[in-house]
C-alpha cells in the first residue's frame, strides 16, 4: 500500500471511530478561556433597550397616566420599572424609529390636555395624543436609572428644532428654551449624553442618499451643542445589513464629526414577504432563525473592517440600535403594531446576539434590542394590570453580569447542529471577567434535540468556585403566558464537574446557561 494510500485509509479509521464514540469521549466540544488576558471592556450600553412610539410599547406598556388603578409613579407603570431596574437597563433609546424623523418635539411638552395630536403614520396610522413626551421620557428613564439616548428628527424636521431640543433639555442658564422647561415644571436641566441624528435617513427616514446624508448629518450635527458642561455623543445614522456602501461613505465623509455610527439588523426567518409565526413554527424555522442570526457576526466584522480603514484607533463606536427576530403579528392583532410572542427561540437569539456583540466589544460600543415592551422581540408583556417577563428577559437577567466586565478571548472548537442539508456550528459562547475577578461564561446550545458535553479549560486561573443558571425549556417554542407565565424560566445549574483547571459542562439541548467561575 502506498504512503497516500495507507494515510486516506488512516485518517478514514479515525474519523469512523469518532463517530461511533460516545459524545462524553468526542474531544470535539472544547472551550479554551484565556482568563487571565482579556484587553477590552464590554460596554454595559451593549445591554440597552429600544422603546418608539409604536403599538403599544409606550402606552400601556410604560404609560398608564397618573390617574390609572394601575399602580404608578408620575403615570409611568412601577411593575414595568421594577422589572427592568433587576436586569440593570443601562440605556433606554426614544422616540424612534421611523416615528423618530416624523416626531416634532414641542407637540410633546406642556400640559398634558393642551398638547397636539399626530397620526403616527408608520404604525397603524393611530392617533398619537403625545402625552408622553420629553419629561415623561426623562422621568422614566431616571425612574429605571439609565442613560436616555434620544433619537432627533433629520427626516422631516428642522436644524433649528433639533438644536432648539438639546437647548431645553440641558441648558441651566437663562435662554428661551430653558425658560420654557422651567415653565412646564422642571428647574434643573437633565443630563442627555446620547443623541441620534436621525434614524434609517436610507429608508423612513428620508429616502436619501450615503452622500446627501452625510452632508444632512455633517449640518444638523454642528448645532448640537454641548450647553452647561454636558457632552454629547453623536451618533451618526448607520446602514444596515449587508450595506456596506452606506458605511464606507459616512466615514469616509463624516467620521470627524460623529463619535458613533448606527447599525441596525434584523433577523426575519422567512423573509420579509414570508415572515414566521412567533409561536407556531418547526425545528427548520429553529434553524433557519439560528443561522440568520449568527450572520451579524460576519455583518460586524465587515462593517467594522470599512470602519477600521478611517478609523484605525476604534475611537467610532458601532452603535447597534435595533436588533432583534421579527416575525408575524399575534393574530387579531393590529398589523402596525407589531406585537409578537417571545418563545424560548428568543432566548436563544438574544444569547447568541448578546455573545457576538460582546466578543465585537472593542468596536460595538452600545446596543438596543427593538422593542422592550409589547412590540416586536419583547422582555415585557403587558395586559391591563398584568405583565409576564419573556424568555428575552430571563436572558438579560443571565446575562447582565458581562456588563463592564473585560472580554476574555474564548477559542471554541464544537461539533455542528445539522440540519438537512445545512450545519451551523452546535456552540456560541462569550466569556469575562468582572472587576472582582469572577470569570462569567455563556454558552448557547442551538441543538434542540441533543446535549452539549463542553470541557472549558481556563488559561492562567484555577476555577475552585462554580455556579450558574440554565434557560431551557420542554418545546423549542414554549413561551409564557399571562396564566402561566413562568413556563420558562432560568433555574439552576449545576451540570459541571472540575478537574484542575478544566470545567466540564454538560448543556442541555435547545439551553441557554450561564456559569460563574469564582476564587
Ligand atoms: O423597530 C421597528 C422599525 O424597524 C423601526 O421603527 C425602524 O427603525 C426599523 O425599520
Amino acid at each position: 500500500m502506498s504512503v497516500r494510500r495507507l494515510a486516506i485509509f488512516l485518517l478514514g479509521l479515525c474519523l469512523l471511530c469518532v463517530n461511533f464514540m460516545p459524545e462524553e469521549q468526542q474531544a470535539m466540544n472544547s472551550l479554551v478561556i484565556e482568563a487571565d488576558a482579556g484587553k477590552h471592556t464590554i460596554n454595559k450600553n451593549i445591554y440597552g433597550h429600544f422603546s418608539e412610539h409604536l403599538g403599544r410599547c409606550i402606552y400601556e406598556g410604560y404609560w398608564v397616566g397618573e390617574d390609572s388603578s394601575i399602580p404608578n409613579v408620575r403615570g409611568i407603570r412601577q411593575d414595568v420599572v421594577e422589572a427592568l431596574r433587576k436586569i440593570e437597563i443601562p440605556v433606554l433609546r426614544w422616540p424612534g424609529g421611523c416615528f423618530a424623523d416624523d416626531y416634532h418635539w414641542m407637540d410633546g411638552i406642556g400640559p398634558r390636555g393642551d398638547r397636539p395630536t399626530l397620526i403616527n403614520t408608520h404604525w397603524g396610522g393611530v392617533t398619537e395624543n403625545n402625552h408622553f413626551g420629553t419629561h415623561e421620557f426623562l422621568d422614566l428613564c431616571e425612574q429605571l436609572g439609565c442613560e436616555p439616548y434620544v433619537c432627533g428628527n433629520v427626516g422631516s424636521g428642522s436644524v433649528k428644532e433639533m438644536r432648539d431640543w438639546v437647548e431645553y433639555i440641558t441648558f441651566d442658564g437663562t435662554s428661551p428654551m430653558a425658560d420654557l422647561r422651567r415653565g412646564n415644571g422642571r428647574n434643573e436641566p437633565w443630563k442627555l449624553k446620547y443623541f441620534g441624528v436621525g434614524n434609517e435617513n436610507w429608508g423612513c427616514g428620508g429616502n436619501m442618499r450615503p452622500e446627501f446624508y452625510a452632508d444632512v448629518y455633517r449640518r444638523f450635527q454642528t448645532y448640537v451643542r454641548n450647553f452647561s458642561g454636558n457632552r454629547i455623543y453623536k451618533i451618526a445614522c448607520g446602514s444596515y445589513g449587508e450595506n456596506y456602501e452606506w458605511t464606507e461613505v459616512l466615514m469616509r465623509e463624516a467620521a470627524s464629526q460623529m463619535h458613533g455610527l448606527s447599525y441596525h439588523y434584523y433577523t426575519v426567518p422567512g423573509g420579509w414577504g414570508n415572515k414566521n409565526s412567533a409561536t407556531e413554527f418547526d425545528e427548520s424555522d429553529w434553524f433557519e432563525t439560528m443561522r440568520l442570526g449568527l450572520k451579524i457576526d460576519d455583518y460586524i466584522a465587515e462593517h467594522s473592517t470599512i470602519m477600521d480603514r478611517y478609523d484605525p484607533e476604534k475611537r467610532v463606536g458601532m452603535i447597534v440600535d435595533e436588533w432583534g427576530a421579527w416575525y408575524l403579528v399575534e393574530p387579531e392583532t393590529n398589523p402596525g403594531f407589531l406585537y409578537q410572542q417571545s418563545t424560548l427561540r428568543d432566548a436563544l437569539m438574544a444569547g447568541l446576539n448578546l455573545n457576538i456583540f460582546n466578543s465585537h466589544c472593542e468596536r460595538v460600543q452600545m446596543a438596543n434590542l427593538a422593542q422592550t415592551i409589547n412590540v416586536l422581540q419583547s422582555l415585557i408583556l403587558t395586559k391591563d394590570e398584568n405583565i409576564v417577563l419573556t424568555p428575552t428577559y430571563h436572558v438579560f437577567d443571565m446575562y447582565k453580569v458581562h456588563q463592564d466586565a473585560i472580554m476574555l478571548p474564548v477559542r471554541i472548537q464544537c461539533r455542528d447542529y445539522v440540519f438537512e442539508e445545512e450545519k451551523i456550528p452546535c456552540l456560541n459562547v462569550s466569556a469575562s471577567r468582572d472587576d472582582e475577578g469572577k470569570i462569567h461564561v455563556s454558552l448557547c446550545n442551538f441543538d434542540p434535540n441533543k446535549a452539549v458535553k463542553v470541557t472549558c479549560e481556563l488559561r492562567g486561573f484555577p476555577p475552585p468556585n462554580l455556579k450558574g443558571h440554565v434557560l431551557t425549556a420542554d418545546r423549542i417554542n414554549s413561551f409564557n403566558t399571562f396564566k402561566n407565565p413562568n413556563e420558562v424560566k432560568p433555574r439552576k445549574f449545576d451540570a459541571f464537574s472540575l478537574k484542575g483547571s478544566t470545567v466540564t459542562i454538560n448543556l442541555p439541548a435547545k439551553s441557554v446557561v450561564v456559569v460563574e467561575i469564582s476564587k
